[in-house]
């Protein structure tokens, strides 16, 4: 991992408010490792920041000369029933000042993915390599998100996708698979870990998996079939069953240790 975003996972992540397993974190800081091994650059971004916990992972993950954008609502009336503290957008522009990578471009867009085309992403956020969907979870959201997503991602970009397994928002899945049916080829999954699914360009998918697995290799539970594939699924090595719900609020409030433990494979 860069020492920019060895530090904020460190130093920052565990401070900002949100929703990112760090199990989650270290896979996606190592599929920016292995992009940049490979010599891959381009642009990372996410729609749906919220206060900024997983964009901010992006933006330090961004090199000088790549842009880290953030789409978003930006209002509190958009979190209805999920969340009821304080404005966060205002928390968002204290951790971005706190956290941010300032040798990345960072590009702030407010406003509703709905209303932006294919065409006005590839002017305003070409060539992406890290692109994050956590916006509105409803299937039409999904469906637009992906499609947007898709039409700037660059030949070895990763696209990271929120909540499809996840039985609080069923409809993520449907938005997924309408994506899915309609452009068969354009994406594959890639790998499976907690609440996200990793997907690339199907001819980039076989690479990436195995590229995890070998780097994650103590957190890979099975390699599970996934739409014609077989993708490696990441969990935390200990069980929940076992522990019952006490592990499960540990899990959630696991310190940034945690993930730098993980990431130096303990
Ligand atoms: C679950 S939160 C995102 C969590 C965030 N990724 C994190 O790291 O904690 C969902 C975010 O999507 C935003 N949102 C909802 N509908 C949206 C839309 N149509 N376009 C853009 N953003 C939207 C909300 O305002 C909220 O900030």
């Amino acid at each position: 991992m860069n020492e920019k975003a060895a530090r904020y996972v460190r130093k920052g992540m565990n401070r900002v408010g949100g929703w990112l397993f760090p199990l989650s974190a270290a896979i996606i800081a190592d599929l920016g490792r292995i992009q940049e091994e490979r010599g891959l650059a381009g642009n990372v971004g996410e729609i749906g920041v919220f206060q900024g916990k997983l964009w901010l992972l992006l933006n330090n993950l961004a090199r000088p000369g790549e842009i880290s954008f953030a789409i978003d609502v930006f209002d509190n009336g958009a979190m209805t029933g999920h969340y009821a503290g304080p404005p966060y957008p205002a928390l968002f522009d204290r951790n971005l000042k706190r956290y941010a990578n300032k040798d990345a471009g960072i590009v702030l867009h407010k406003g509703s993915s709905l209303v932006l085309s294919p065409a006005a992403m590839r002017e305003k956020f070409p060539d992406v390599r890290l692109f994050s969907i956590d916006g509105d979870h409803s299937a039409a959201a999904v469906l637009n998100d992906l499609t947007l997503a898709d039409s700037v991602l660059n030949d070895g970009g990763i696209v990271i996708m929120d909540d499809i397994f996840n039985e609080t928002s069923p409809d993520v899945m449907v938005g997924f698979c309408r994506y899915m049916m309609q452009n068969p080829a354009r994406l594959a999954p890639v790998a499976i870990s907690p609440n996200k699914v990793f997907l690339s360009r199907p001819a980039e998918a076989d690479f990436y998996a195995k590229a995890l697995a070998q780097a994650m290799a103590r957190n890979l539970r099975y390699w599970t079939p996934f739409l014609d594939r077989s993708v490696p699924f990441f969990a935390e090595r200990r069980r929940t069953a076992t522990f019952g719900r006490a592990l499960v609020e540990t899990k959630l409030e696991q310190p940034a240790r945690r993930l730098l433990a993980l990431l130096r494979g303990h």
